[in-house]
């Protein structure tokens, strides 16, 4: 955690979840209705065709939706594509850009991500970023290297803590079981946290770094606990809301 930051349990859906699904998202909604919600800020971001249905659900709740990706520019002839407009039209509120699935997937770099992520800002939403190396870096001892050519290349000049939260999400950890050592994840932190404050200073040391990468409810209160770690972002876990509020429900003791 970091002093006078409030975290952020989010939850990423990814190529999951259909109508029958919804009932997950209000059962969430309902659960984040305490008073744990003034200390902790809880998101889902399902796939983009709930998303609309999403956010009615959520209206009358302090859980916030949000959505996957989103293309760079406003509007124009890209199909299938969809914009932060869109999004925030939907009554989204945050977008996820730069996923490890979607450099992968899509061969999205981090020229793309950083305008992308601009785009969010344009339409007044919060861009969650997402860094991370892969294994073979991690094994050649370069984790901390392409944290910061990542962070240099894909978070804008003009990212300042309400209008972005970074999420670190080491490849090999992500849907795997896996996660790094609490040692490792601190140093990367640390590092990250460095890294923004002498880019961004104030608004740097108040960033959310989110870590995601197999965080459950087993491990959600020993992960949370390490220093400049703001938050989760979570994949397989936040798709029952039984998992995802109790990864939230850790920020109980936490936050006492
Ligand atoms: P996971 O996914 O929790 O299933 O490992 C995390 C993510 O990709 O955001």
């Amino acid at each position: 955690m970091t002093p006078e930051v409030k975290p952020l349990v989010a939850g990423n859906w990814k190529m999951n979840g259909t109508r029958a699904s919804l009932d997950q998202i209000k059962a969430m909604a309902e659960g984040v209705k305490g008073d744990l919600s003034d200390k902790v800020e809880s998101l889902i971001c399902p796939p983009v065709s709930l998303l609309y249905v999403a956010t009615a659900l959520a209206d009358d709740s302090p859980l916030k939706i949000g959505a996957q990706d989103c293309h760079q520019k406003v509007s124009g002839a890209h199909t299938g594509d969809v914009s932060a407009e869109m999004i925030a039209d939907c009554f989204g509120t945050h977008v996820i850009v730069g996923h490890s699935e979607r450099r992968t997937d899509h061969k999205e770099d981090d020229a793309l991500i950083r305008a992308k992520a601009e785009s969010a800002y344009a339409a007044n939403l919060i861009a969650i970023i997402c860094i991370g190396e892969t294994e073979s870096e991690r094994k050649s001892g370069r984790t901390l290297d392409v944290l910061k050519a990542q962070l240099a290349g894909s978070v804008p000049d003009t990212a300042t803590a309400a209008n972005t939260v970074i999420a670190y999400e080491p490849v090999w950890a992500i849907g795997t079981g896996l996660t790094p050592t609490v040692e490792d994840i601190e140093e990367a932190h640390a590092f990250m946290r460095a890294e923004l404050a002498s880019r961004f200073s104030g608004e740097g040391s108040k960033m959310r770094i989110l870590y995601g990468g197999s965080v459950k409810p087993g491990n959600a209160r020993e992960l949370m606990a390490i220093a400049n770690v703001d938050g989760a972002l979570i994949g397989g876990a936040s798709l029952k809301a039984q998992d995802f509020l109790s990864i939230y429900g850790a920020y109980e003791e936490l936050t006492a």
